[in-house]
């Protein structure tokens, strides 16, 4: 439609966007304006007061009247630990919730992006999980996870995609990244496990990979995304504060300790390695080719320029 020399977009398609409150979800929405495809796509975002995906109903009366071509599902059970003791809810939200997305986008036509985890591996293969790997979660979060890819990947396989991300953090929500500036702040020596190898992954590099998704809808299956490199979470918190400092989110050094994952014993078993061989996904979507500690300064900076609280 042209007026006058001046072209007005019809934005002719829906995107949902489930899990809006978390980490990731408020991400998606940061990357989306400035993203050449919000001049095609409404997108509709739904936190787990307006769309609950363990529940069929909510998921249909709130869906069925919008005429959505697609869905990114960043909504999920997240409590590694808790999940332990709770795997009813942890099934309930990471197995059941994306079984229900899976059949309402088969009734409706829509597409599927699903994101799910380095934690359906166990952690003893020493090179980077390739996609086709075999799955051996060793906790009821990956076990969880696990079986919502399986229901999905039956359920709509040539209509979804299966993103698989590790070691999350951003300038929202609880992650690891303001964990450790919170802990530094207050100036404790801290202990920091060096025998879980892995890589850190900023939100928005996973958000730039979904939303490209969204524009490309000629994949299914399962693909990996993380930035690129391999570190251990003392190596990653080293870094934190290395950058902290720079940026003037912290004062002074702390004393960081590593120390075996034998000495910091959790509910969950993590995998020893989780690194994802991202190479597919990058070639098939023409994607750039991130770096963790790149990615690490984006945040740090946007924490110390928004001033966002790290607690
Ligand atoms: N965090 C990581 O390190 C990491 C690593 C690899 C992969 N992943 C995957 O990445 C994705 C995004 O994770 P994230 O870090 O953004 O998690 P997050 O910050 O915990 O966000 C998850 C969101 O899902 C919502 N939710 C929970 N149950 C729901 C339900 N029944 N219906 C609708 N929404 C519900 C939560 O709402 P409430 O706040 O109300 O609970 C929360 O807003 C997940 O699939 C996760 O498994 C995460």
């Amino acid at each position: 439609m042209s007026r006058q020399g001046t072209s007005v977009q019809v934005k002719s398609k829906t995107l949902a966007l489930t899990g809006a409150k978390g980490q990731l979800g408020k991400t998606i929405q940061d990357c989306w304006a400035s993203n050449p495809l919000s001049d095609e796509y409404v997108l509709q975002c739904f936190d787990r007061s307006q769309l609950d995906i363990t529940s069929p109903a909510s998921v249909s009366e709130t869906l069925n009247s919008k005429d959505i071509d697609c869905i990114i599902n960043a909504a999920a059970y997240t409590a590694v630990d808790k999940a332990e003791s709770d795997p009813d809810s942890a099934q309930a939200v990471n197995q059941l919730g994306a079984e229900n997305l899976a059949r309402w986008c088969g009734d409706h036509n829509a597409y599927l992006i699903h994101v799910s985890t380095d934690f359906v591996f166990s952690g003893s293969k020493a090179e980077p999980y390739l996609p086709k790997d075999a799955c051996d979660p060793q906790g009821v979060y990956g076990k969880t996870k696990q079986a919502g890819e399986v229901s999905i990947l039956k359920l709509l396989p040539q209509r979804s995609i299966v993103v698989r991300a590790s070691w999350l953090y951003s300038e929202y929500g609880r992650n690891f990244v303001k964990r450790m500036l919170r802990l530094m702040a207050e100036k404790e020596p801290l202990a920091v496990v060096n025998d879980q190898i892995g890589s850190p992954t900023s939100t928005h590099s996973l958000a730039n990979f979904l939303i490209t998704a969204v524009a490309d809808k000629n994949h299914s299956g399962i693909f990996h995304w993380s930035d690129g490199g391999e570190i251990s979470w003392y190596d990653f918190a080293v870094a934190i504060q290395e950058e902290g400092l720079k940026a003037g989110l912290l004062g002074r050094q702390t004393p960081i300790a590593p120390i075996p994952t034998a000495e910091y014993s959790t509910p969950a078993k993590r995998p020893a390695y989780s690194v994802l061989d991202r190479s597919q996904s990058i070639l098939d979507y023409d994607l750039r080719a991130s770096s963790w500690r790149e990615e690490l300064v984006a945040v740090i900076n946007r924490l110390s320029s928004e001033s966002k609280n790290v607690n």
